[in-house]
Formats: structure tokens, C-alpha cells, sequence
């Protein structure tokens, strides 16, 4: 390693490269894609429908580490004597207790990501943060808000929801222990009513504990989702009881729609429910009304009601058409509590010899896996967040994404139902016990009604399930898939599992995936050819994004589609498997998006994964361009590596194009090379000695020249270029502008080299929440204003305040010993919207 400076392990100024021109393309078009999308459909804000409100519950928090091991530095929590003993004794979730030296934040918040890395081999999966039992200090956060209940909301039922958090959470109101939720990705939800104090103050307390994990990827630490306040009447619908089926015939589609109204009243109630469905426009295209049923004080009944739909705008990837059904229960000539539910009308059918079909049309599963983290943010993802990381996949061709290894966030759901991206939507626990079940019901009961999801996953390479425990493995799966189709008879379930599925678990699923190694989907579809078979999770390729020489000293890998560990394939070796059977309905990549943990191959200083097609940003490598060519419809042509090799003049670089055209005729320095033909699902290469000047790929179908790209040397970095994906974000303080950093030579080029240290001054109508390069190795603070560039990129996102008025963004050279690189500014309008319904902040006196 002599030579080699630490910072330049680290954050790699003079690492290699980037093909920046087409990464600049493709960032184009993924804007121009994301601005036909609304910045926020949360799923819950949406469903919410008068009388019944549905408060955001995310602004106004107060936050301080406890601690894992010493009562003394947990509020005096956990002494191990009678924490428990009397209701109501917890004077930290009371008035008179002072938090005022706490910090103020707003959810949804991961402290993991602000943490610095941690060089201990036992936390490299999870990205080298100090979290687990080992980390005391860092492991147990305590959120802690007033908040105040009208008097008039006496008689109504009020909980409080979360969507998700990391990862042991104990709840406390006004001194009183409410309750606690053991995993890190199921929505929960409390029942307040009896524990509020009506026209006052409240107080609300979590004790959230990071130190034991739920999986083997980073996870993040803290309240990381929404969190809502719900109230209703005490006549109520039941919790994501509301459903929606559709089975449709000819023309028409026949809906079945169901739901359980609770009466938590102090009188038996006479009840009606009624069904308003509503197209797209929002206009009323059919209804449906049961009769009354009496519903005694403390019990529920289940009302169902069928109405069919002519004509149905049919939900596809092409076409993500969506209805809602406003669900409303009457009693007392009164609407008393309503809600509504989107859903699409479609048939979603697996054929054990002839793949997958969506509407009765024949499509390929083209998807990916993906963790929820993304650079500078952790877990703790705005809403747009969610439609920026779908709308990148979306644009290499990608129309399914698989949830690995857990339940998502409802806006994630959200936004796949509306971009049209399928799902293979996975439990956490594959575990037939109480809380495995209970996960699993959660997630099946939330989500039932997206037309996204196409299959359940209740699980992912168990191993000990699949062989040594087969027996109880067989058992556990079939519990599983039968509260499944309980729950749910529309969908097929099915897990991911490496190796034969011969034994075990898999008897149970109504689809077979297998997780790599491609000899065994063809022995076992020979064998058991009446079973339908995807690719659940394959590829695992490997690469850095820019990078064109493995260096194992700077823990890079080079972004040619040749690298992969022994369990993977690259996407060339695993799409020429899946997308050429008729009997496969297609796959999941491992991943779409890089993230933090499991950085294979290589251990410290590197922090996040290497897997993905795109990199931490959402940036994309080049086998980006692979998928786009073979997944996509529209010609592909992209031309790599960058023509930066300074110093490698006379040697031989591969050059590369990944194109669906016919033939590519590569020129050096206006010199042709020779054309070739494109293989079916290949690329074509060639080797080029290195000398400065330019490259360029012409593309050609039917003989005639459709496509160009070239790649120039450039000079060194002068001037700093901010590329925002949009110029006008909601002045919602949740709202986020997504900024793309390059540095530009003096003709206006991206250099893709460059590794300049860029500072960010951010003032006006907002802030700056995350920072990120891409970089596996990069141990930079996500949070602090600066950010090194990675091969030429970096991103940065802002997020608007409440106040309409201007961002603005400006990027100054940092620390960076080179010469002066030209300013940039950039501002963002954050114009006034409608506020989603939010608990007021309680200001003190
Ligand atoms: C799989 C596993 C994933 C990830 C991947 C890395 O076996 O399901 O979670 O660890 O390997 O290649």
C-alpha cells in the first residue's frame, strides 16, 4: 500500500473514471420521467376520508440517546425493579419532565447513518456502525413530543400508528406504558383513547432499541417511517379490513368487496356500509350498499357487497390505471367512519410452461431486489425518495422489484401501484410462530389491495429450513402460505430459496424461485414440469460505478459485466438463462440499487455493497445500459469506458458497447475499428490502445446509422456544474430537491475522474439532509455539507421548510489541492401547497 495516502483509500480522488455522458442522459430523462410524478402520494394520508382524520405525527420531536446498559443514562429505565409495577409511574413520559436540552427533529429520522464507521469485522454486513449490544451508547434512542387533544374528541378512538421502526420500540403516554413492537419493519399501532387527556396537553414517549437486528444489511436505528395519529368514531372500520377483488371476464370485471365494521361504542348500533368506486378522474363508476346489520357494544360483523365494472381500465406496467373504493359506514342516519382504498383491476397468472402473464398478455419478469437505504439518508427516506429510486430502475427497463428481505413502506407500495412496477412483496420472519404469523398478516392485510404486488415471499434462503430441518421447514412454510391464501386467495406465495428446492420448505408455494445457481431451475422444471418457476433473486454481479481496473488496494471493482463471487452470475450469464426460457417467468437481480453493509468482496474501509446496477445515488454503472438494451423497447447504444486513462498511453483498454442495435462500428480518434455484430442479449468489444483524443461508437439497424456516442479526453476540472431533478419542489418540509454534482473542464465537460471535495452552502427555505457519492469506500459524513466527488459525481439532497420562499444551493471548492474550480448556484422555488393534516406543534410558553 506504500504510496497510497489514507484519503485516497477512502474517497478515491484518483481512481478511475465515469461514463459520465451517458450517466448525464440518463439522469436527464430519469428527471423529466419523475416530474410527471407527484412529489408525495402517501398511502395513509391518502386513504384517510372525513369523519376520520388522519394526522401526520412526524414534526415537532425531541430526541437524546439513553442507553443499553446503564438505567442511569436510559432516564433511569430498566433498574430491574418494578419498571412495570404501577400504571402510569413513568415520569418521563409527563409534564414536568425536561427535555428541553433534547434535540428538535422531525421524522422520519435514522440515527444509524449519522453515526461515524466503526472498523470492527463484526458490524461489516451492517456497515460498520457502532449499533448492537457492543454500542450501548449508541443503540437506544428516545424520542419524546407534546401534543394536544381537543376536548371534542371525547367518544372518538384515537391511535397512534407507525409505519416501521428500528427496531424494539416501547411506547409511553402521559406516564402510562402503552406497548411494544419487536421488529424492524411492521407497521404497529396503539390504541390511545383510554390514556389521553382530553382539551390538554399529552405527552408521548418511545424508547426505540437498535441492539439486536433483524437482518444481515444495514438496517438503520430510530422512527425511520411516518408515524400518524388516527381518529376515528367508536364505531369504526376494522384496520385494513377493507378489500377489494377483482376477477374479471370478457369486458367486464366483477368486483368483491368486503369489509368489518367494529363497534367500540357504549350502545349496540345499527350499521350500514356502502361502496362508492371511483376511476382514475375520480369520477363514480359504480356503487353498492348492504343492508343494516345490528353490531352489539364490543363486537364487529363483516359486510360484503359484489358490483361489477364495464369496460375496466386494466392496471399494467404500460398503463398503471388505478380505482379507489370509498368505503363509508352509516349507523344513525350518519357516515360515521370511511376510508379509501386504491386498487387495480388486472389478472396476474404464473403458466408452468409458458411464464408469466399480465392481463392474459405473456411478459418476463425484468426486476430487481432492493434494500431500502439510499446515500446520505440511511432509512430515513422522504416520501419522493421512494418515486426517485423507482423511476431510476424504471428507466433501465425494470417493471418488478422485489422487497429484500422485508416488509416496505407503504409509500414505496404507493408508488409502484402508480408507476406501474410489479412486486414480490417478502416478510421478514419465516417463521410460523406468533410473531412470524403476525408479520406476515400485517403485511398481507396492508398491501392486499395494490395491483403492484404480483407474489408474497415469506421468506428468503433459510438455510436451516431448507436441509437439516426440512421436516419442520415443510410445516412452517405451508402455516405460512395458508394464512396467506386465508388472507388473500387472489396471489401466489412462493420464497426465495438457494439450491434444489427439492425438499422441504418448498413443497408448500405455489411458484418456485430459485436464488443462483442456474443448473438447478432446468433439473428440477424436467422433473417437476407442472410447477411454475421465476428467478427469485440471481446475478449478484459486482462493480464500481466509473471504475475500469480491479484494484483489490482501493477495494474497487471494475464495471465490465465480468465480475461476480462464486454463488453469482454476471447480468449477461443470467438473463441469457432467464429471458430465453418460455417456462421462466423471469427474475430478480441482486440488487438494483447499491447498499450499506455486506461490501463484498472486500472488507473495511469499504462500507456499503457493490451489487448494484446503479450505485448508492442511483447513479448508474454501465450494465445499467445492458438491462436498458435487453429489457427496454427503445435503441440502446452506450459506448464505455471514459477516454481519461492519462498515463496508460500504449496500453491495451478493453472498450465495450452495450446496444439491442444491430452492428456497432467503433472509431479511434476518427479512426474505424471495424463494425460488429451485436449477439442476441451480448455486447460487443473490442481492445483499443490507449491514446488521448476520443472514441466513438456508431450504431446501425437495417444498415442505416441510428445511434452515436463518444467519449473524449477531457481536461482537468474547472468549474462546479448543480443539476437539480426538479427546480420547483412543495413547500411541505417533506418535499426534496435531488442535486447532481459534476465537475466540468474548461469546454464545459463532465471529468470523469474527478475527485474534487466540494463544499455546499445551503440557506433560504430549506436544508440540506444527506450527501453521497456512490463511493463503496467513501466514510465521509453523510450529513455535514461537504461531499468529495466519486468519478466525477456527487448528490446532495435538500428538503423545503414549511415557509414558501427559495433554497439556495451553492457549491464551493473545499480543501481540494488543485486549482480554483468556478462557483455554482442554484436555487429552488419551494412553492406554497396544501399541507397534509398534521398534529399541531405544541409551543411552550
Ligand atoms: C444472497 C442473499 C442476499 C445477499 C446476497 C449477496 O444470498 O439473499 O441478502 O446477501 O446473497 O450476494
Amino acid at each position: 500500500m506504500a504510496g497510497i495516502s489514507r484519503r485516497d483509500l477512502l474517497c478515491s480522488g484518483v481512481a478511475l473514471s465515469a461514463s459520465s455522458l451517458a450517466a448525464r442522459s440518463a439522469w436527464g430523462r430519469t428527471a423529466a420521467l419523475l416530474a410527471g410524478y407527484p412529489q408525495a402520494a402517501s398511502a395513509e394520508a391518502l386513504a384517510a376520508v372525513a369523519p376520520r382524520e388522519q394526522l401526520l405525527f412526524d414534526f415537532g420531536w425531541k430526541f437524546q440517546f439513553g442507553h443499553g446498559s446503564d438505567p442511569g443514562r436510559d432516564l433511569g429505565f430498566g433498574n430491574g425493579q418494578g419498571d412495570f409495577a404501577k400504571t402510569g409511574d413513568f415520569e418521563f413520559a409527563k409534564a414536568k419532565f425536561d427535555d428541553s436540552k433534547w434535540r428538535a427533529l422531525n421524522l422520519p429520522h435514522d440515527w444509524a447513518v449519522e453515526l461515524p464507521f466503526v472498523r470492527d469485522e463484526v458490524q461489516q454486513s451492517h456497515g460498520y456502525k457502532p449499533i448492537g449490544r457492543r454500542y450501548p451508547e449508541t443503540s437506544v434512542g428516545w424520542y419524546r413530543r407534546e401534543f394536544e387533544i381537543p376536548a371534542s374528541d371525547l367518544g372518538r378512538r384515537i391511535a397512534v400508528e407507525f409505519d416501521g421502526a428500528f427496531r424494539s420500540v416501547l411506547i409511553f403516554v402521559n406516564g402510562c406504558f402503552i406497548g411494544r413492537n419487536d421488529n424492524g419493519y411492521a407497521p404497529f399501532r396503539f390504541d390511545l383513547t383510554d390514556f389521553l387527556s382530553y382539551g390538554a396537553k399529552n405527552y408521548i414517549v418511545a424508547r426505540v432499541d437498535a441492539s439486536l437486528g433483524d437482518g444481515w444489511f444495514y438496517e438503520g436505528a430510530g422512527i425511520y417511517r411516518h408515524v400518524w395519529l388516527t381518529k376515528t368514531d367508536a364505531l369504526h372500520l376494522g384496520k385494513w379490513e377493507s378489500t377489494v377483488r377483482t376477477a374479471v371476464s370478457g369486458n367486464a370485471a366483477t368486483l368483491t368487496l368486503g369489509t368489518v365494521v367494529v363497534n367500540e361504542g357504549k350502545q349496540a348500533e345499527s350499521a350500514r356500509v356502502n361502496w362508492r368506486i371511483l376511476d382514475a378522474a375520480g369520477k363514480t363508476v359504480a356503487t353498492a350498499e348492504t343492508a343494516p346489520r345490528s353490531i352489539e357494544v364490543g363486537g364487529s360483523a363483516t359486510f360484503t357487497a359484489t358490483v361489477k365494472l364495464q369496460n375496466p381500465a386494466l392496471w399494467s406496467v404500460e398503463a398503471p390505471n388505478l380505482y379507489s373504493a370509498i368505503v363509508t359506514v352509516e349507523a344513525g342516519g350518519k357516515a360515521r367512519d370511511a376510508e379509501r382504498v386504491s386498487f387495480g383491476v388486472r389478472t396476474a397468472v404464473f403458466d408452468a410452461d409458458r411464464g408469466f402473464f399480465l392481463n392474459g398478455k405473456s411478459i418476463k419478469i425484468q426486476g430487481t431486489c432492493n434494500h431500502q437505504d439510499h446515500a446520505g439518508l440511511g432509512a430515513a427516506l422522504p416520501d419522493r425518495l421512494q418515486w426517485y429510486r423507482l423511476s431510476v430502475l424504471r428507466e433501465m427497463g425494470c417493471n418488478a422489484v422485489r422487497t429484500s428481505h422485508n416488509m416496505p413502506t407503504p409509500e414505496w407500495v404507493e408508488a409502484c401501484d402508480r408507476m406501474g412496477l410489479m412486486m414480490m412483496c417478502e416478510t421478514r420472519q419465516m417463521s410460523s410462530n406468533p410473531e412470524g404469523l403476525a408479520q406476515l398478516e400485517t403485511m398481507i392485510k396492508r398491501y392486499r389491495n395494490s395491483p403492484s404486488i404480483v407474489m408474497w415471499s415469506v421468506g428468503n434462503e433459510e438455510f436451516t429450513l431448507q436441509e437439516p430441518m426440512a421436516e419442520q421447514g415443510a410445516k412452517i412454510a405451508a402455516s405460512m402460505v395458508q394464512r396467506c391464501h386465508e388472507l388473500d386467495p387472489t396471489r401466489v406465495v412462493s420464497a426465495a430459496v438457494n439450491g434444489s428446492n427439492e425438499k422441504g420448505v418448498s413443497d408448500a408455494f405455489d411458484i418456485i424461485g430459485f436464488n443462483y445457481n442456474l443448473k438447478f431451475p432446468d433439473e428440477y422444471h424436467k422433473k417437476n414440469p407442472k410447477r411454475a418457476l421465476y428467478g427469485s433473486e440471481t446475478a449478484s454481479a459486482i462493480s464500481t460505478r466509473g471504475v475500469y481496473f480491479t484494484d483489490p488496494l482501493r477495494n474497487t471493482v471494475s464495471a465490465y459485466d465480468n465480475n461476480q463471487p462464486g454463488w453469482g452470475e454476471t447480468a449477461e450469464e443470467w438473463w441469457k438463462f432467464y429471458g430465453t426460457r418460455e417456462w421462466e417467468a423471469g427474475g430478480f437481480a441482486w440488487t438494483g440499487f447499491d447498499y450499506r453493509g455486506e461490501p463484498t468482496p472486500y472488507g473495511w474501509p469499504s462500507i456499503n455493497s457493490q451489487f448494484g446496477i446503479v450505485d448508492m445515488c442511483g447513479f448508474p454503472k454501465d450494465t445499467f445500459f445492458y438491462y436498458k438494451a435487453w429489457w427496454g423497447a427503445e435503441p440502446v447504444l452506450h459506448l464505455f469506458p471514459h477516454w481519461n486513462f492519462e498515463g496508460r498511453e500504449g496500453e491495451l483498454i478493453p472498450v465495450w458497447v452495450h446496444s439491442n442495435l444491430d452492428e456497432v462500428e467503433l472509431f479511434v480518434n476518427g479512426k474505424s475499428l471495424g463494425s460488429q455484430k451485436v449477439p442476441h442479449l451480448g455486447h460487443v468489444e473490442w481492445k483499443v490502445k490507449y491514446e488521448s483524443g476520443f472514441i466513438e461508437a456508431r450504431g446501425s439497424k437495417g444498415g442505416k446509422v441510428v445511434l452515436t456516442e463518444k467519449r473524449e479526453t477531457t481536461g482537468p476540472a474547472v468549474a462546479i456544474r448543480l443539476t437539480a431533478d426538479r427546480m420547483e419542489i412543495d413547500a411541505d418540509g417533506e418535499d426534496v430537491a435531488i442535486l447532481k454534482v459534476e465537475a466540468l473542464d474548461k469546454e464545459g465537460r463532465p471529468v470523469p475522474t474527478a475527485g474534487n471535495l466540494i463544499g455546499f452552502k445551503v440557506s433560504g427555505a430549506g436544508a440540506l439532509i444527506g450527501a453521497g457519492n456512490g463511493d463503496p469506500n467513501c466514510q465521509e459524513s453523510d450529513k455535514e455539507p461537504k461531499r468529495s466527488l466519486f468519478n466525477g459525481l456527487a448528490q446532495v439532497i435538500v428538503q423545503s421548510t414549511k415557509r414558501p420562499g427559495e433554497i439556495q444551493i451553492e457549491a464551493v471548492k473545499e480543501g481540494w489541492s488543485g486549482p480554483e474550480l468556478t462557483r455554482a448556484k442554484l436555487a429552488i422555488t419551494t412553492k406554497k401547497v396544501e399541507l397534509r393534516p398534521a398534529v399541531e406543534l405544541v409551543h411552550r410558553v
